[in-house]
C-alpha cells in the first residue's frame, strides 16, 4: 500500500477526530454486545423458574422487567455512540476528501499548458472526482468498518470463549470461509464496476461531443447515424451493467447462507450440549445472536480489503499528477517591472508532443512602445512566437529577452500580469460581459470597462442587449457573434493597461471598417505599449513600425510596409491581391 502512504499526512492532521471516532466505535459495539448476554440471562431465568430452581414468580417478573429496561437503555445508548462514530469518522473522511480535491485543483492550476495538451479533460475530471471518491471510501467507511470489526471481534470473541470454548469454535468455522468468499466476490464486483464506469464515461464523452457539435450534426443531417452509435454504446453499457448486477445479487444470499450454517451449527452442537445438561437454553440463543452480530463485520473484511486495493489504484493515479513538476517554473521572486522591449535571438522551438519544429532560428527585436506585425501562411509559426512571449512554453534553443532579462529569469507572475493577450480562438466564460472584461483587471471601475469596450468598438453592441453589460454569455445566455467575441476579448486585454499587447489574428472576424476603427483606437492608447499584431491582412499590418513575414518557421522578409511593397515576395503579392479585392 505504498501509494496510500501519501494520505498519512491527512491521517495525522485529523488524528484527534479519528481517535475520538475509534473510541465511540468501541463504546457503541461494546454496548451492542451486551444485549445477547441480557437476553440469554432472561431466558435462563425463565427456564430456572420452570424447572423449579426459582419459585418466586414476582421475583422472576421483576427481574425480567429490569432486563427489558436495560435492553432499551443499552440500545439507545449504543445508537447515540453509533451516531457519534459516524459524525467523527465519516465527517473526517469528507474533510480529507475536500483537502485532497483542493490539493489536486491547486496542482492543476500550477501545471503548464503542455500538461493539458497531453492529458484529456475527461481524465483530469475523473481523477479529481471518481478517484478521490474511491480514496474517500477508504479513509472513511473502510476505516470505520475495520475498527468496527476489530472491536466486535475482540469483545464478542472473548465473551463467547468465556461462556463455552467448544461451542465458540464450531460457530466460527464458517467465518473464514465467509470472509474469503466475500473478498473474491468483491474483486469480481470491482472489476465489473470498473468496466461499467468506463462505459459510462464513453457515453458521457460521446454525448458531450455530440452536443457541442450539434450544429454540424444538424446541418449534415446525420442524426440517424448518431442515434445508432449512441444505441450501440448504450447497449454495451447495459450488458455490462447486467453482468455487474449478477455478481452483486450474490452478495447477500452468500452472507445469509453462511449465517444459516453458523446458526445450524449452534443449534446442533448447543442442542447436544443442552441435552447433556452442559449448558442452559439461554446460552444457545445468546450464541445465535452473537453469530448474527459478528457476520457483518466478518463479511466486511473482504469488502474492506478490496476497497483498499481500489483506493490504492486510485491514489496511484492521483499521485501521478500531484508529483508532476510544472514545466514552466517561476525562477525569480524579485519584482519585475517591464518596459516592453522584446528580443528573440536564434530561437528554435519544437513542440515535444508532435515533434513539429514550429520556429527555426528566429531573431528579431522590438523596442518598447513599438508595434510589430507578423504575417505568414497558416501553420507558419506565428502563434508559436506569441506563446513563447507569454511563456506558455519554454524554448531550449536560443534566448528570448524581455528588457535585456532572459525570460526564464524574470518573475513569471509579473511577466504575465504585464502582458495583455488576445488569443486566436478567444474564450469567454459563461458569465456577464462585464465580468468577462473585468477578467483582465479585477478591480476595474464601470468607467474603465466602458472605455475599454469603446476602444474595442464593442460598446454599441453591448448596450443594444436588453441587459447591457450584465448580459450573461455562454450556454444559458446570449451567444455573441464571432466578431463580437473577438472584440470583447480585446477589451479584456486592453483594460489591463499592459506593457505588451498581443493580438493573435483577432481582427479576422470583423469587417475592414471596424478593423480600421479599432486599429486607430489602439494607436491612440498604445503609445507606450509594445504591440504585436498577427494578421492575414495588409490593412492590419501596414502601420506597424516593423513587419516580419514567416514561412515554415523561418523569417523570410522583414521591414516596414513601404520597404516590403517594393520587394518581390509574399508581402508584395498579398498587398496586390488585397488591393485588387478592395477595388472590385
Ligand atoms: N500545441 C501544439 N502542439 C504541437 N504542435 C503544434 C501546437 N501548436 C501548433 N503546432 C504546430 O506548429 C506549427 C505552427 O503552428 P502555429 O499555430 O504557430 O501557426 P500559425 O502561424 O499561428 O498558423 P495560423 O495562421 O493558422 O494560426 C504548425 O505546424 C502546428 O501544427
Ligand atoms: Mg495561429
Amino acid at each position: 500500500m505504498k501509494e496510500l502512504q501519501y494520505l498519512n499526512k491527512y491521517f495525522s492532521k485529523y488524528k484527534w477526530r479519528f481517535l475520538i471516532g475509534i473510541l465511540m466505535t468501541f463504546f457503541a459495539k461494546f454496548l451492542a454486545l451486551k444485549i445477547p448476554q441480557i437476553i440469554g440471562d432472561s431466558l435462563n431465568i425463565v427456564e430456572d423458574y420452570q424447572n423449579g430452581i426459582v419459585t418466586d414468580l414476582e421475583e422472576v417478573k421483576h427481574q425480567l422487567l429490569i432486563n427489558v429496561l436495560i435492553i432499551i437503555g443499552v440500545t439507545i445508548l449504543s445508537g447515540v455512540f453509533i451516531f457519534l462514530m459516524r459524525q467523527t469518522i465519516i465527517v473526517t473522511s469528507r474533510l480529507i476528501e475536500f483537502d485532497l480535491k483542493n490539493e489536486i485543483y491547486q496542482q492543476y492550476q500550477r501545471l503548464s499548458l503542455n500538461f493539458y495538451k497531453k492529458n484529456r479533460t475527461g481524465d483530469l475530471m475523473n481523477r479529481i472526482s471518481e478517484d478521490v471518491s474511491k480514496v474517500r471510501t477508504y479513509v472513511g467507511p473502510a476505516v470505520m468498518y475495520s475498527v468496527n470489526m476489530i472491536v466486535l471481534f475482540a469483545v464478542g470473541f472473548t465473551q463467547m470463549v468465556s461462556i463455552d470454548v467448544k461451542l465458540t469454535l464450531y460457530t466460527l468455522i464458517p467465518f473464514p470461509l465467509l470472509s474469503v468468499s466475500i473478498f473474491v466476490l468483491s474483486k469480481i464486483i470491482n472489476k465489473r464496476s470498473t468496466i461499467v464506469q468506463e462505459y459510462l464515461s464513453k457515453l458521457t464523452t460521446f454525448n458531450q461531443e455530440f452536443f457541442s457539435g450539434i450544429d454540424v450534426v444538424k446541418s449534415y443531417g446525420i442524426e440517424a447515424s448518431i442515434i445508432k452509435d449512441f444505441d450501440d454504446i448504450a447497449n454495451d453499457s447495459k450488458e455490462k451493467n447486467i453482468h455487474l448486477q449478477k455478481a452483486n445479487a450474490l452478495f447477500f444470499p452468500l452472507m445469509i447462507l453462511l449465517i444459516g450454517i453458523s446458526n445450524v451449527l449452534v443449534l446442533y452442537i448447543g442442542g447436544s450440549q443442552y441435552i447433556n445438561g452442559e449448558i442452559q437454553i439461554g446460552t444457545i440463543i445468546e450464541f445465535m445472536l452473537y453469530v448474527n452480530i459478528l457476520t457483518w463485520p466478518v463479511a466486511v473484511v473482504g469488502w474492506v480489503t478490496s476497497m483498499a486495493q481500489q483506493a490504492e489504484a486510485s491514489q496511484a493515479r492521483i499521485n501521478e499528477f500531484l508529483k508532476q513538476v510544472p514545466e514552466i517554473q517561476n525562477n525569480s521572486s524579485k519584482p519585475f517591472s517591464l518596459a516592453g522591449s522584446v528580443t528573440f535571438k536564434n530561437v528554435t522551438f519544437t513542440y515535444d508532443d508532435t515533434n513539429i519544429t514550429a520556429l527555426k532560428n528566429i531573431s528579431f527585436s522590438v523596442k518598447s512602445g513599438e508595434t510589430l506585425a507578423i504575417l505568414g501562411k497558416t501553420g507558419a509559426g506565428k502563434s508559436t512566437i506569441i506563446e513563447l512571449i507569454s511563456r506558455l512554453y519554454d524554448t531550449n534553443i536560443g534566448t528570448i529577452l524581455l528588457d535585456n532579462t532572459p525570460i526564464k529569469e524574470a518573475n513569471l507572475n509579473d511577466v504575465r500580469s504585464q502582458i495583455g493577450f488576445v488569443p486566436q480562438d478567444p474564450f469567454l466564460f459563461s458569465e456577464s460581459i462585464e465580468d468577462n472584461i473585468k477578467f483582465g483587471k479585477e478591480d476595474a471601475t464601470e468607467a474603465e470597462i466602458t472605455t475599454a469596450a469603446k476602444n474595442a468598438d464593442v460598446h454599441k453592441n453591448i448596450i443594444d442587449f436588453p441587459n447591457g453589460y450584465k448580459t450573461i454569455l455562454g450556454e444559458r445566455g446570449v451567444t455573441l457573434s464571432g466578431g463580437q467575441k473577438q472584440r470583447v476579448s480585446i477589451a479584456r486585454a486592453i483594460i489591463k493597461k499592459p506593457k505588451i499587447l498581443i493580438f493573435d489574428d483577432c481582427l479576422s472576424a470583423v469587417d475592414t471598417e471596424t478593423e480600421e476603427k479599432i486599429l486607430s483606437n489602439l494607436e491612440r492608447i498604445s503609445k507606450n505599449i509594445t504591440t504585436f499584431i498577427i494578421s492575414h491582412r495588409i490593412s492590419s499590418a501596414k502601420n506597424a513600425d516593423k513587419i516580419i513575414v514567416l514561412d515554415d518557421g523561418k523569417i523570410t522578409q522583414q521591414g516596414t510596409h513601404n520597404q516590403l511593397i517594393k520587394l518581390e515576395g509574399y508581402y508584395k503579392d498579398l498587398y496586390e491581391q488585397q488591393l485588387l479585392e478592395k477595388e472590385n
